[in-house]
């Protein structure tokens, strides 16, 4: 008669605990992306930028905000007299999350289980740099730091708040400060990032 084959045991999922980030396989987000990009900045800054996650022109250079949203947030920074050099920048996902469209990788927003999932890397950031202060860029920051997919920006924007022993300061991404279509909406939006970096420096003091 005929052998029935024994089934292969199924492999079990890449999902070993990744030593590196640069390994990470705790989402898929990595196939799609040129490396990961891990923060950048001070050991102990007392102040940490959180974004979203890296852009087109960040997954190339391997750094955070190098990018047109990076270039709004330094002179965001510039402003408010916060000096880039003695603060760390980060992202809430490290792997950049798109889709093409034509000849452009279109940035496409990170779901909350691949934010959760990152956020392993944020915690690990945080212990090592142990900042006093959190600047949220955005919703999808803001979600990771409060680990909760349902949590919206304007419950907490202007108003900083204390979490896990730190201050978090509330304020809107850099890239919706490019998006917005009016001159005058777009000065409002960026006197709120200004005004959030003041405020988190006045908090780290
Ligand atoms: N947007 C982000 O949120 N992070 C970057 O590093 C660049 C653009």
């Amino acid at each position: 008669g005929t052998t029935i084959p024994i089934a292969p045991e199924k492999a079990a999922p890449e999902r070993q605990q990744p030593s590196s980030l640069d390994d990470c396989r705790r989402c898929d987000l990595w196939q799609n992306a040129t490396q990961a990009v891990a923060g950048q900045g001070v050991h102990h800054a007392k102040i940490m930028l959180v974004g979203e996650q890296p852009g087109d022109q960040e997954d190339l250079a391997g750094k955070p905000f190098v990018g047109p949203a990076g270039a709004l947030l330094d002179k965001a920074m510039d402003e408010a007299a916060m000096d880039r050099r003695k603060i760390y920048i980060t992202n809430a996902v490290k792997h950049f999350k798109w889709e093409p469209r034509g000849k452009r990788r279109l940035h496409k927003t990170p779901a909350q289980k691949e934010v959760m999932a990152c956020h392993y890397w944020l915690e690990t950031e945080l212990e090592t740099v142990k900042p006093e202060v959190l600047v949220a860029l955005g919703s999808t920051a803001l979600k990771s730091i409060l680990q909760s997919g349902s949590v919206t920006m304007k419950d907490h924007i202007g108003k900083p708040f204390r979490h896990e022993g730190r201050w978090v300061v509330v304020t809107y991404h850099p890239s919706y400060a490019l998006r917005v279509p009016s001159a005058e909406a777009r000065h409002e939006a960026v006197a709120a990032i200004v005004a959030a970096l003041k405020l988190a420096q006045r908090l780290a003091d």
